[in-house]
């Protein structure tokens, strides 16, 4: 069995940035209730005719950490890409970065977990480098949330907190069984995927049913039950991370950099008073980016190197919570 272990990282975001001041002109909402609440004061959307999508900012983050990990595209053999907000029901946004990137007939597969997306990606890398099959794995984290959210008062709940990006990393085979994932830890729990759901399209709900709506079909909008949510995902993170630390016989006080889904800074919040971890040991950039879903992690990750906050050997955390509900964590000895 082999170690897998990240060795390039990069991000993109659109240069669009929305303020919360932005978002009271487009509905009835405020700066100080989006702040208290979500921790949030911008986040990034892509503008009404840029290019970007989920794969093609996917495929902008790629390009970095593809070229952060001292590799080419042809040394790339396999690519997962983690989103929500694919750029067609099918085919999935995996193979849309082997064209855009002129890569060779590698495989590519979508993963549909939501904000739990990245952390189920890096798990499903991992498994495809520990046997041994691959050796290089590009695993990419994209949405493009902004197009599809209610941008009126009645999608308030919901779409103050969403933000665009993605980002990327390459994962890559080592020999050294002491670095890399130590181990990842995914949950599901599909009784409660109405909590937080996007309804439409569905097969059940097809093309006729988005030409009578008129756009008062509200199922297209993502619907989610934020209290029922919230209550969840403290319960879920902080169950997750110990399930982490414990299977790799470590303790909160062994994390140097905890890197939380970036759902709401209050939850992030939790989890650091519950663990007692100083503000050295976690890593939030919710403020300037809203929740990101399945390429949170992965930005938060990259912006963290990029800043220096994780060096040689630092263990690092990962734990998410989202739609589904879903939930993971993964802990990597840098
Ligand atoms: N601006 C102003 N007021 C708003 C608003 C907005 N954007 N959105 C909702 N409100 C209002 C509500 O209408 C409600 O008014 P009422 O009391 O008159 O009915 C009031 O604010 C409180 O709403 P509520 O939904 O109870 O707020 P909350 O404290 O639960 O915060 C969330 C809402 C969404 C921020 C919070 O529930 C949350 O973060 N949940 C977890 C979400 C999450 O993490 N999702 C991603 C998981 S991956």
């Amino acid at each position: 069995m082999y170690n897998s272990k990240i060795t390039g990282l990069g991000f993109y975001v659109p240069e669009n940035v929305v303020s919360n001041d932005d978002l009271s002109n487009m509905m009835d909402t405020n700066d100080a209730w989006i702040q208290e609440r979500t921790g949030i004061k911008e986040r990034h959307w892509i503008e009404e005719g840029s290019e970007d999508t989920s794969a093609v900012m996917g495929a902008k983050a790629a390009r970095i950490a593809i070229e952060k990990a001292n590799l080419t595209k042809d040394d790339i053999d396999f690519i997962v890409f983690a989103t929500l907000s694919p750029d067609y029901y099918f085919p999935g946004c995996g193979v849309q970065i082997q064209e855009m990137l002129e890569m060779q007939t590698i495989g590519a597969i979508d993963i549909r977990n939501q904000c739990s997306g990245f952390v189920y990606a890096l798990s499903t890398a991992d498994q495809f480098i520990k046997t041994g099959m691959y050796k290089n794995i590009l695993v990419i984290g994209a949405e493009y949330h902004s197009n599809g959210l209610d941008k009126t008062t009645r999608g308030r709940g919901v779409s103050v907190i969403f933000g665009d990006g993605a980002g990327a990393c390459v994962l890559s085979r080592t020999e050294d069984n002491n670095k890399g994932i130590l181990s990842s830890h995914l949950h599901s729990e599909g009784k409660y995927a109405d909590k937080l759901i996007v309804p439409s399209p569905s097969i059940k709900n097809w093309v006729p049913e988005i030409l009578a709506s008129n756009g008062e079909d509200i199922s297209y909008f993502p619907f989610m039950d934020g209290t029922f949510v919230f209550k969840h995902a403290v319960v879920r993170f902080s169950e997750v991370i110990m399930e982490g630390l414990t299977a790799n016989n470590l303790t909160p006080n062994d994390i140097d950099l905890f890197i939380p889904h970036q759902a709401n800074l209050r939850i992030s919040q939790f989890v650091q008073r519950k663990f007692k971890l100083r503000d050295d040991q976690i890593y939030n950039n919710i403020m300037n980016y809203g929740n990101t879903t399945a390429a949170s992690i992965i930005i938060a990750l990259s912006e963290a190197f990029e800043k220096g906050k994780i060096k040689d050997n630092d263990l690092v955390v990962l734990a998410a919570f989202g739609s589904g509900f879903t939930w993971g964590s993964v802990v990597i000895r840098w």
